[in-house]
């Protein structure tokens, strides 16, 4: 792997991965980032790599579904590795406009599978990652295994879920160097604070309500960002080619227990003069299609590689109320928009 083409590096994991990869990991090739910089793309969750790893890290602002800009990377950067996070990824939104989902989900993807399989001669991996909420709703038992079958809910998880069949089907069909990785919910630094968790913590200490979908009982399975970005890479080198892996962080929570959870932790490291943040909890109108609970059996991915999540929650929860205190101008950069305004004063919208 020498010339890894990772797809939507500006964003949430796309970003932790190229940081770690470059900064963390045993790779030592070159990193092409390409990200289209939608809402959800933003440069500066790279700042310093691109001076730290001159000659390591490249990023071409370009969208996935753009066959002759797509080709012309491919054959520019000679790319021999696909790492492949573009992807719309937020259920609310693909309830309000899905169209963009299919577009880059499905379309993207297959932009690129193609293009892999135009490069099969040089082609060493095409790894796809993808999500538990292909899966469907758990019932209040259960796990999900790589042999559940799909029974995705939101425009969201079906547009992921038709990514992966199509990734599936160059494996068995065209014999492309696949791998591919369903997780579960990630969390950590330079989450959009549209998500839950950097969205309560943001609202708590605005002293904003936090508005919680129907009655909070349905549970998620928390995985540190960090977590998962070491299972992608353990994947990518030695994972079985056409094969799927789950990664989970083996943290079950109720959605309240992680807004109370928050609301307590920021009470001890940021005390107010008015006491327990809790009664900021607000219980509003549930997602429509809202699936019960996740919760990802990661026996298949401990068992072969070795892979065990290093963060429990309440670790991983401290580290990423930390870190959004600490960067409060790139919380504020978001919330104003200066942040849109700088993208296109670079990159000529
Ligand atoms: P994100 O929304 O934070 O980032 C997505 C990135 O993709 C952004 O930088 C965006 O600009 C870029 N992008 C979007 N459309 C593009 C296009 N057409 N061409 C090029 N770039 C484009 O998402 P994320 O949370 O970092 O998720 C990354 C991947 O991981 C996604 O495939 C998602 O489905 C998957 N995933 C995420 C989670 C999670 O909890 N966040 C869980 C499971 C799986
Ligand atoms: P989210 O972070 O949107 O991730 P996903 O929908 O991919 O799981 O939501 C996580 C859980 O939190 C989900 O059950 C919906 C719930 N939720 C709220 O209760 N309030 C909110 O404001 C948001 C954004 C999510």
């Amino acid at each position: 792997m020498k010339n890894v083409l990772v797809t939507g590096g500006c964003g949430f994991i796309g970003s932790n991965f190229i940081r770690y990869l470059l900064s963390e990991s045993d790779f030592s090739g070159r990193v092409i980032n390409v990200d289209r910089l939608t809402y959800a793309g933003n440069p500066e969750n790279l700042a310093g790599i691109d001076t730290e790893f001159k000659e390591r890290y490249v990023f071409v602002k370009a969208d996935i579904c753009d066959r002759v800009a797509m080709s012309e990377v491919f054959d520019t950067f000679q790319i021999d590795t696909i790492c492949h996070f573009a992807a719309e990824s937020h259920v609310d939104r693909s309830i309000a406009e899905p169209d963009a989902f299919i577009k880059t989900n499905i379309n993207g993807t297959f932009n690129l599978l193609e293009l892999a399989r135009q490069n099969m001669n040089h082609l060493v991996l095409f790894h796809h990652v993808s999500t538990d909420e292909v899966f469907g709703s758990l019932g209040s038992d259960g796990y999900f295994t790589e042999t559940t079958a799909y029974d995705p809910s939101s425009p969201y998880s079906a547009s992921k879920a038709a990514s992966d069949h199509l990734v599936m089907a160059y494996s068995r069909t065209y014999g492309l160097p696949i791998t591919l990785s369903n997780c579960s919910n990630n969390y950590g630094p330079y989450h959009f604070p549209e998500k839950l968790i950097p969205l309560m913590i943001l609202n708590a200490l605005e002293g904003k309500p936090l508005p919680v979908y129907g009655n909070g009982q349905n549970v998620r399975d928390w995985l540190y960002v960090r977590d998962h970005c070491r299972a992608v890479w353990l994947v990518m080198q030695r994972g079985r080619r056409g094969e799927t892996y789950n990664v989970g962080g083996r943290c079950e929570m109720a959605n309240l227990s992680v807004v109370e959870l928050i609301c307590d932790t920021l009470d001890e490291m940021v005390p107010t003069a008015t006491g327990s943040r809790r009664p900021l909890i607000t219980y509003v109108k549930d997602r429509p299609g809202h699936d019960l609970r996740y919760a990802i059996d990661c026996g298949k991915i401990e068992k072969e590689l070795g892979w065990l999540p290093e963060e429990s929650f309440k670790t991983g929860i401290r580290k990423t109320i930390r870190w959004y205190l600490e960067h409060r101008d790139w919380v504020t950069r978001i919330k104003t928009g200066a942040y849109l305004e700088w993208i296109e004063s670079h990159y000529q919208m």
